[in-house]
């Protein structure tokens, strides 16, 4: 069964506590969260101090998205704020090889990102130092975008590539995760969903999971 991963970027921040337990109450399985630099993406978000605060008061897994230039700097600092995935974008570092072999040094999951246009190929040499891989299906930078149906061969791709090297890697999807295309990306091989409006905007987001999740049995 897939996994889901709601994005707290879409939530109410006025009422995080409230906003995470109605998410971990929905049935999500991680909680995705969208670090940005306003560098690589025009955009700023959150960082460790806000992750270090609802790690008290949230249990899921904390699926910490990185799409922050030269996040090397930065992996201790998350790691030690309550993050379980750390997800580097390879076109924002220089030795994505050194970077995952660090976030695994401190225990977490390591996780390697890839923007609409990046090449499948380039991900090749570091099967062996994921566990997680991200496409994204829009550019990164906000929510509440029309998913890339273009990235979709692109995940496929990738999905023979994680099943030729028999390692067990979470092939996850963000952007425009909603209604019409969480299937889409099922069928091409993604097992988290990533999602943010769809499912902060739903009227039963328990529901919505649940649809969704029951689809993939
Ligand atoms: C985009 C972020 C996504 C975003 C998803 O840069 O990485 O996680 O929050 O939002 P939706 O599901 O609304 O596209
Ligand atoms: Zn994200």
């Amino acid at each position: 069964m897939v996994k889901i991963a709601p994005s707290i970027l879409s939530a109410n921040f006025s009422c995080l506590e409230i906003e995470l337990r109605r998410v971990q109450d929905a049935g999500a399985d991680w909680i995705h969260i969208d670090v940005m630099d306003g560098q690589f993406v025009p955009n700023i978000t959150i960082g460790p101090v806000v992750i270090k605060a609802i790690r008290q008061i949230c249990t899921l897994p904390f699926d910490v998205h990185l799409m922050i230039n030269s996040p090397e700097r930065f992996i201790n600092e998350f790691s030690g704020a309550g993050a379980d995935v750390i997800t580097v974008h390879i076109e924002a570092t220089k030795d994505p090889e050194s970077t995952l072999k660090d976030i695994r040094r401190l225990g977490k999951k390591a996780g390697l990102s890839l923007n609409p246009s990046t090449p499948h190929d380039l991900i090749e040499p570091y099967l062996d130092l994921v566990d997680v891989i991200l496409v994204m299906t829009v550019q990164p930078g906000f929510a509440g975008q029309k998913f890339l149906h273009e990235v979709v061969p692109k995940l496929k791709r990738i999905n023979a590539l994680i099943e030729s090297s028999n390692r067990s890697i979470e092939l996850e999807v963000d952007g425009g995760i909603n209604r019409d295309t969480f299937p889409i990306v099922i069928e091409a091989g993604a097992t988290v969903l990533a999602a943010g409006s769809a499912l902060f905007n739903s009227k039963d987001m328990k529901e919505e999971i649940r649809l969704w999740k029951t689809w993939s049995k």
